[in-house]
């Protein structure tokens, strides 16, 4: 038989590195790394329809109120609307005093030139000089040897030394990133920064920041920790440099590149929203920074209403954020199947009894409310769901605390329900199927206006008298009995002759829904027949009680039929 299903063989496995003592598998995140939005600039390049001014303005008040304090703001000198941006919000002074906005040139003399145009006035600012430095982009892209590579970024490092003192704004720090590091020898890459950085001769107190991208992802996550790693414990004068990674999404493990990066020492991490990007976009940040918040650790960014984010992301960028997104998605807070449900119900309600300031409900990583999501939307009814899911909507949106037993009943009702309609039930749904089926009886029996007499207690001390309508039929019921369900259970047994007993009985006041009432729920068994289950509510528990005799009574003539 043929296995071989494509060419698999034209592909060869990512190089690893020989690093003696890794050190970071022990590691644990214990601390956020400073962040850096590249929406702005790397995002927003790989946008069909490229975000205008005044998109750029929304997103960019919106990573300063998740608190981000460094924030790629574009690449004045590609277009007139990345300058034009630049210009807008240091001339408006829309750049929070704690907040450094970056700026990315490619390195070439004219385009450093316009960057730094663009950032006059300016209070502060990161100057990113990047080129490629692969071998593959050496030789086939540019056709330079590693010195000609090296030529280029340093020629362009020396322009923004001389610029930057000429602008003499002391606020303006440098940043350099060997585009490709992925793909190009360690070696090669330490030279090309150990080079710009004997330009631009980086002190403790003006520290380079040395940018290392995955531009594409090629390897399992580890292999880029161990690249960072071996670039940490080479890297000269360490402690002028601020080691900062950026990773992008093609293997699906950008999160967890970055994540491995910081436990291997990188203190910066770039990356965007929801990870929009370049193919399958960069890093997710907002997936990086709630693992983190999920292990008790405080990213420093602010999702704490990841709703109106993902609106203003939707509506600046175009793109949607998937509904399996972790912690934004539309649907990760939601449990179809009944199994889950149930554990959720009951994770919940541990939770709310538990002393323990810890978060520990079954298939919940974190507690939806501390993103601006509800519990509401945790749990929706399909006909995949149990019964345990359908009690929960119940008594959280209801106030309908339906007895363990009878949950079987009404999951029944449920499924049955939405194997019809083949769609999910919302929690109104919900409540509309108990009520026709418990509430909303059509007969046979109809029960009449009630008189209850209540005694002293004694046996047989209540007495109940109605009439129960039966097609054209009128029996009248007085009977007597131990409180009004014994009394009313036997006048049906004498009036109507039906041999019943009252399996299951629970009633309690409801607080939540149409008003304050009572609601009753019986489960009676005729003769050696299965339970049949009822519900009645009333302003009055006494008549609720007997409504639920009746309930559970035209049930069981149904299925009987
Ligand atoms: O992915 C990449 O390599 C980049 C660099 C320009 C930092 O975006
Ligand atoms: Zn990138």
């Amino acid at each position: 038989m043929r296995n071989v299903k494509g060419p698999f063989k034209k592909y060869k496995s990512y190089p690893t590195v020989d690093i003696l003592g890794r050190t970071w598998p022990d590691k644990v995140i214990k601390q956020a790394p400073t962040w850096c939005s590249v929406d702005l600039r790397d995002g927003n390049q790989a946008l069909s329809a490229p975000m205008g001014i005044l998109e750029k303005m929304e997103m960019f008040d919106l990573l300063v109120a998740i608190g981000f304090k460094e924030i790629e703001v574009g690449f004045p000198s590609a277009a007139s609307t990345e300058y034009d941006f630049v210009r807008k919000l240091i001339e408006e002074e829309r750049i929070p005093v704690d907040v450094t906005i970056q700026v990315i040139t490619q390195a070439r003399e004219n385009l450093i030139r316009s960057t730094f145009e663009s950032l006059k006035g300016s209070r502060r600012a990161i100057v990113h000089l990047y080129n490629s430095t692969s071998a593959i982009q050496r030789q086939v892209v540019f056709g330079k040897t590693k010195k000609d590579i090296i030529k280029i970024a340093t020629d362009a490092a020396k322009i923004m030394s001389v610029l930057k003192k000429e602008s003499g704004n002391s606020g303006i720090r440098f940043q350099y990133s060997p585009e490709s590091f992925h793909a190009t020898e360690l070696g090669f890459a330490l030279d090309i920064c150990h080079a710009v950085m004997d330009v631009w001769k980086p002190t403790r107190s003006d520290k380079v920041i040395l940018n290392l991208p995955a531009t594409v992802e090629m390897g399992t996550p580890n292999i880029y920790a161990d690249r960072i790693e071996w670039f940490r414990r080479h890297v000269r004068n360490r402690e002028t440099v601020i080691l900062s990674v950026h990773t992008h999404n093609d293997r699906s493990t950008g999160v967890a590149a970055a994540e491995f990066a910081v436990m291997a020492g990188a203190e910066r991490v770039e990356g965007s929203l929801f990870g929009n990007g370049e193919r399958t976009g960069n890093m997710d940040i907002v997936t990086m920074a709630l693992n983190m918040f999920s292990q008790g650790v405080d990213p420093r960014l602010d999702f704490s209403d990841i709703n109106h984010i993902r609106d203003v992301y939707s509506r600046c960028t175009g793109m949607e954020v998937h509904p399996r997104h972790p912690y934004a998605g539309e649907l990760v807070f939601t449990a179809f199947s009944g199994s889950h449900q149930d554990a959720i119900n009951k994770g919940l309600k541990a939770m709310e009894g538990s002393r323990s300031p810890h978060w520990n409900v079954p298939y919940l990583p974190i507690d939806p409310k501390d993103i601006g999501r509800s519990y509401e939307s945790i749990i929706r009814i399909n006909s995949q769901s149990g019964k345990g899911g359908v009690a929960y909507i119940l008594e959280n949106d209801w106030g309908i605390r339906i007895p363990k037993e009878m949950q079987r009943d009404f999951a029944k009702v449920v499924q049955s329900r939405t194997e019809k309609t083949g769609k999910e039930l919302s929690s109104v749904d919900i409540r509309d199927c108990f009520d026709e089926e418990y509430l909303e009886g059509t007969g046979p029996y109809v029960l009449s206006p009630c008189v209850i007499h209540t005694g002293d207690g004694g046996k047989d001390d209540t007495t109940v008298s109605t009439v129960i309508r039966n097609d054209q039929t009128e029996t009248r019921i007085e009977a007597k009995g131990n409180g009004p369900v014994d009394a009313f259970v036997n006048g049906i047994r004498e009036g109507l002759g039906i041999s019943l007993d009252v399996v299951m009985y629970e009633e309690h006041a409801r607080s939540k829904g149409a008003g304050a009432d009572a609601i009753a729920y019986i489960g009676i068994k005729e003769g050696s027949g299965p339970i049949s289950f009822g519900a009645g509510v009333d302003a009055n528990i006494s008549q609720a009680s007997l409504k639920a005799v009746i309930s559970a009574l035209n049930r069981g003539h149904a299925w009987r039929k």
